[in-house]
């Protein structure tokens, strides 16, 4: 890659590195090409990089693991927040968290601490930014339920700050957009110890997942009253495949990367599947896994 460092407005400088392919960076492993990919190491950088863009479309990347990137080039910016990890404790209860930060990490600490909530939360892979944006859970639970503020950076490179009740989310979505999340102040409830056993129903419950094949995720948001895995299943999609993307023989509601998958291959297979649900069941099933599209676009 061809590496490059740009001053930005003579106080910061930010390493932008060019044609990045996005793919290792992803849990499918599929994906194309960003045009321009910047890792900032704290807030203050992203407000500077912001800052020195003219007429560009800005895209997040966080652990990847429930997102689909389309093949090709990418034209414009493409931020990870991976090395936002800064964790401050603010008391025993309340952290200030990095958007980078790894969920399985900070549900490891939680665990150290003996702290309770997110026990729902074993397994689930990605970076808190992300479980935060797509309100990441199970069980009927899902991260946001202990988010006091988010802080991010806005299409002018400005800091803005969202507190609890500035924000709305349900089950798997949450609706801040518009904004880089850079990092989440949560708080878990006093008093409440870690439940190791119900931590382990949760990881009980992942083992009838492909978890060794290189997948995103459920695939498909559980309409009201069904769950998506058993509608595909009892549809036959099992097996389905397009190049080598293949729906999981374990668990319908999961498409795996079995080789060199190209992301028009998983993106036809979910259509497919979708299709078959549809005209089978008449169920419209609702996409789990994101679309990449900009977070905004500087003017
Ligand atoms: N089922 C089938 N065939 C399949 C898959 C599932 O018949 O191929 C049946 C199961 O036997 C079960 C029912 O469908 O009776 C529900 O399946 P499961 O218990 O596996 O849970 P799920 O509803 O498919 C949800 C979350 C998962 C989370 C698990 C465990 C959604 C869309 N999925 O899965 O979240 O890990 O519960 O807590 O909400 C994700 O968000 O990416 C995800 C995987």
């Amino acid at each position: 890659y061809e590496e490059c460092v740009m001053p930005l407005n003579n106080t910061y400088s930010a390493k932008f590195t060019e044609n990045v392919s996005l793919s290792p960076l992803t849990t499918l492993g599929a994906g194309g090409v960003a045009e321009v990919f910047a890792s900032p190491s704290n807030a203050e950088e992203l407000c500077g990089i912001i800052r020195s863009l003219k007429e560009c479309p800005v895209y997040v990347i966080g652990g990847g693991s429930n997102i689909l990137i389309p093949d090709g080039r990418i034209p414009g910016l493409v931020i990870s927040s991976r090395k936002l990890t800064k964790i401050k404790w603010l008391n025993d209860y309340s952290a200030e968290i990095g958007a980078g930060y790894p969920l399985p990490l900070l549900v490891k600490n939680l665990r150290e601490r003996n702290i309770g909530g997110l026990e729902f939360a074993v397994g689930i892979p990605g970076t808190l930014g992300g479980a935060v944006s797509g309100n990441a859970g199970a069980g009927g639970k899902g991260v946001c339920m202990f988010v006091d503020s988010v802080k991010a950076v806005d299409s002018s490179g400005d800091m803005i700050t969202l507190k609890r009740g500035e924000f709305e989310y349900g089950y798997r979505k949450c609706d801040i957009s518009g904004a880089i999340i850079t990092s989440v102040a949560m708080s878990f409830p006093v008093g409440a110890s870690w439940n190791e056993d119900e931590a382990s129903n949760f990881a009980a419950k992942r083992k009838s997942q492909p978890l060794d094949s290189r997948n995103a995720g459920c695939t498909f948001k559980n309409p009201e009253g069904h769950s998506a895995g058993k509608l595909l299943d009892d549809c036959g999609c099992k097996g389905m495949f397009c190049g080598e993307a293949v729906v999981s023989d374990k668990h319908a509601n999961f498409i795996i990367n079995r080789g060199s998958a190209s992301s028009s291959d998983i993106e036809e297979l979910i259509e497919l599947c979708a299709e078959r649900v549809f005209e089978r069941t008449g169920i419209r099933l609702e996409r789990e896994i994101k679309p990449f599209m900009p977070c905004f676009s500087v003017k």
